[in-house]
């Protein structure tokens, strides 16, 4: 399958989750890319069947601003992405009111876009370590799952 990975961070939490992401995808055969949020246009996504869509929270509560920047020049265009599936991984820290709300926020935004939203959201709880990658391997295998 045709899967893009992008992610959005501040402090290079999400990208570590992603690169491990991309490198599990790509070892069961499928076709991969990895973007950074930074770099991308919301229309590059759209030749992907799935796409990983990574970021953390910051504020109170709220998007990781690169994040934001993305969704609003998405939104400014009218962008449609129907014909891509989207799962999100979402980053934050539970010492905070307001936890990992990331994942929720971008999800509503694609669905307004039109895209296919695919549950649940993975919410990532501090600094990345063996044991986050592995619940993140075990989460994306049901996502796949449901690709079938
Ligand atoms: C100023 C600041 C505000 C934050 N606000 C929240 C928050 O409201 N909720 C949350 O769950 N995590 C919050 N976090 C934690 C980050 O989301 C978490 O550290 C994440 O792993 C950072 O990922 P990144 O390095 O990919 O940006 C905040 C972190 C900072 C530094």
């Amino acid at each position: 399958m045709k899967i893009a990975v992008t992610f959005s961070t501040l402090s290079g939490n999400t990208a570590l989750v992603a690169n491990d992401l991309i490198e599990y995808l790509e070892n069961k055969g499928h076709e991969t890319k990895l973007f950074d949020a930074m770099n991308v246009d919301a229309d590059q996504l759209k030749e992907y069947e799935l796409v990983f869509f990574g970021s953390s929270t910051y504020g109170d509560g709220e998007l990781n601003p690169i994040t934001e920047i993305f969704l609003s020049t998405a939104d400014q265009k009218n962008h449609n992405c129907n014909n891509t599936h989207f799962a999100f991984f979402s980053l934050g820290d539970s010492s905070y009111p307001i936890f990992s709300s990331s994942g929720t926020l971008s999800s509503e935004r694609i669905a307004k876009m039109h895209g296919n939203i695919i549950e649940p959201i993975l919410q990532i709880d501090g600094y990345p370590n063996q044991d986050t990658f592995q619940k993140c391997k075990q989460w994306a295998e049901t996502i796949l799952d449901q690709m079938k």
